[in-house]
Parts: C-alpha cells; sequence; structure tokens
C-alpha cells in the first residue's frame, strides 16, 4: 500500500486531455476520471473532483490547455485573445486558494509572450503544465525534509482538513512533512480532524496515512482542546490555501480554531506550504476572498438531512489565522519565521 500511495499521481496530463483522482467518491472508491474540454476543468474544480491548493493550481495550468487546444483553428490574434480571456474565466472557478490563479497566471505569460504559431504555443503550456507538475512534487518533498526538523521524537502531530498527496500532485505539503517525519521516526502519530462540513479529514487523510502505514486516530472537530489539555497532541501541521504577506494563512473552515488552542496549551502550530501558496501583493489576510459553498454540505450527510427545516446556513469553506499564533511556515525556501513580512519578504527576494 505504502507504494501505491507514494507512487500516485492525483493529476496528470496525458498527451491531450488531463486524468484526475475523482475526490468526490472517496473513500468508497478510487476512480480516475479525464478532463477533455476547459469547461469540464472549470466544473471540476468548482464542484471539487480536484481540490486542495496545489492541486487545483495543476488543474488550472491543465485547463488553459484544454481551452487552447479548443480554439486552435482560430487566426493567432484571435486565438491569443480568446485563450487570455478563458484563462481568466479558469481562474475564478474557486476564490480562496491563490495557487489556481498563480498557475494560470504562468501560462498567460507564455501566451503573451510567445513567439510561436498557434500549435507552438499550444506545445509550450502543455510542456509548462507537465513541468508545474513535476516540480510540485519536488517541493513538497522539500516540504518534507525541512518539516521534519522540527518533530519532535515519537511527537503526534494534529492536522486539519487534507493537505496530502490528494491535495497536491503527490506527497502532500502538512502530510508531506508527516511522511518525512514518520520515515525518520516510525513512532510518530497523527491525530486528523474529521474537518467538517465536507469531512476531508476523514474521508481522505485517514485513507492517505492509514494506506501509508502511519497511525492516525480520527477525532471531530471540537475535540482538538480536549486532547491537547491532556498532553496528547505536541504539534500542529496544517496547509494552506492562500497566505498574505504578513503571514496571515486562510485555510479550511476549523484552522482558526484549532491555532487558538494550540497557542492556549503553548503547543507549536506549522502552516506548510509551497511559496506560491504566498501572495505577496495582499497585505494581510482581510483581502483574502473566502469562499462560501453549498448549504447543503451542512445541512445534509450523505443525502439526508440533519437539521430542521428552514434554519438558516452560513457556510464559509476556509478562515484566516493570524500570524501571531503561527509558529512558522515551511516551505519549499527553508522555515519562515517571525516577523512574516521579513522572512517572507526574504524568500521572495
Ligand atoms: O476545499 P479544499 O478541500 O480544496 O481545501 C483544501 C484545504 O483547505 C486544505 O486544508 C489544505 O490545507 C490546503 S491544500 C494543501
Amino acid at each position: 500500500m505504502t507504494e501505491f500511495i507514494s507512487k500516485i499521481r492525483t493529476i496528470q496530463w496525458i498527451d491531450t486531455y488531463s486524468r484526475m483522482v475523482d475526490q468526490t467518491l472517496f473513500p468508497y472508491e478510487f476512480k480516475y476520471v479525464d478532463i477533455k474540454t476547459g469547461q469540464e476543468m472549470y466544473d471540476a474544480i468548482k464542484n471539487m473532483i480536484v481540490r486542495g491548493a496545489p492541486a487545483i493550481g495543476i488543474a488550472g495550468a491543465h485547463g488553459v490547455v484544454l481551452y487552447a487546444q479548443e480554439l486552435k483553428n482560430l487566426n493567432r490574434e484571435d486565438f491569443i485573445k480568446k485563450l487570455l480571456e478563458k484563462a481568466d474565466y479558469m481562474a475564478t472557478s474557486r476564490p480562496t486558494a491563490v495557487n489556481l490563479m498563480w498557475a494560470v497566471e504562468k501560462q498567460k505569460e507564455i501566451i503573451k509572450n510567445s513567439n510561436s504559431n498557434v500549435n507552438g504555443i499550444i506545445e509550450e503550456l502543455k510542456q509548462n503544465a507537465i513541468k508545474l507538475e513535476n516540480e510540485d512534487i519536488e517541493i513538497n518533498k522539500k516540504i518534507g525534509d525541512y518539516g521534519a526538523q522540527i518533530v519532535p521524537e515519537g511527537a503526534t502531530i494534529l492536522t486539519h482538513c487534507n493537505a496530502g498527496a490528494l491535495a497536491t500532485v503527490g506527497y502532500g505539503t502538512a502530510l508531506g512533512v508527516v511522511r518525512s517525519a514518520f520515515a525518520k521516526d516510525p513512532t510518530v502519530k497523527v491525530f486528523a480532524d474529521e474537518t467538517r462540513p465536507r469531512q476531508q479529514g476523514a474521508r481522505i487523510t485517514t485513507l492517505e496515512l492509514t494506506m501509508d502505514g502511519i497511525p492516525t486516530t480520527l477525532i471531530t472537530d471540537g475535540m482538538c482542546s480536549y486532547f491537547m489539555k491532556k498532553g496528547m497532541i505536541n504539534l500542529v501541521v496544517v496547509g494552506a490555501d492562500r497566505i498574505a504577506a504578513n503571514g496571515d494563512t486562510a485555510n479550511k473552515i476549523g484552522t482558526y480554531t484549532v491555532a487558538i488552542a494550540a497557542k492556549y496549551h503553548n503547543i507549536p502550530f506549522y502552516v506548510a506550504a509551497p511559496l506560491s501558496t504566498i501572495d505577496t501583493k495582499i497585505k494581510s489576510g482581510d483581502e483574502i476572498p473566502i469562499e462560501e459553498r453549498s448549504h447543503e454540505e451542512v445541512t445534509h450527510i450523505n443525502g439526508k438531512s440533519i437539521c430542521a427545516k428552514g434554519v438558516n446556513i452560513i457556510n464559509p469553506g476556509f478562515d484566516v489565522t493570524p500570524h501571531e499564533l503561527i509558529t512558522g511556515i515551511i516551505t519549499e525556501a527553508g522555515i519562515l519565521k517571525p516577523d512574516f513580512n521579513k522572512s517572507i519578504a526574504e524568500a521572495f527576494s
């Protein structure tokens, strides 16, 4: 099983289309789905067939190639104009994870700067998407190696949502840290928050870690302070969807609560993310757009209503953890420490 998860590619460009693991089916089925048009990719991102900030970044890059293929019969000028519009549309498929906008922007730079004809531009976009894919795994392994250095011997690590191989092209960010730490010290263990309402922790994190043979205990979101007080959690490591220039970090809803509990109990709270998750254009977390998702995610479980009809619902998909609660940000360039304004600026210089 370990072999399986370490070899997995959550998303991969194949010749003329994108192949991805359908994340809506976990933990019941493991199935690949082939995405062959730009609109199919937009829908796959929006409906979370592919999810996790780094994975949807790559999906966005693939989406631009799909649109380029569809527009290949236009003359060069119209092709570029139309494709840039389609790229902008692709970038709106989800609002919070900045990796999506980052990867689409990388493709737009090629469209704007290439001297090639239409077929040449399509080939360059394809090669760039494959390059970003491969780099994602290399970056995650670096994050894992840096992160493993801060994991105490025999530690129990709490994580929230899924920031694993299945949220990236492979290996994972927060779970990359877990994997690298476990490879060095097999007494490392994980507590995984269930992560209401989409249950990525229960459905995906426990699946990934169990497949890798890493001892994992599933808890519901409200239980973390109980176990922290008992001294059963040594460290928190979570992923991120967007990090502002001052270190404020948007991640799955519930992360902020975990960070407050960790601060109260003097437990280090780390964020693990590639530099592509850092949005240096925004000064603080107040500027991060928070996705509001379907109310049914809250009112229903497995298609069945769990609450009174007509009750009011609000369902933000993410929250922002203020930088004061963050011990460090583990990136491929090393572990960034407060003052984050300074350490983030240095990482980009
Ligand atoms: O809504 P999702 O499942 O795409 O959100 C992903 C997250 O928020 C994860 O917690 C993750 O840490 C960021 S992606 C590595």
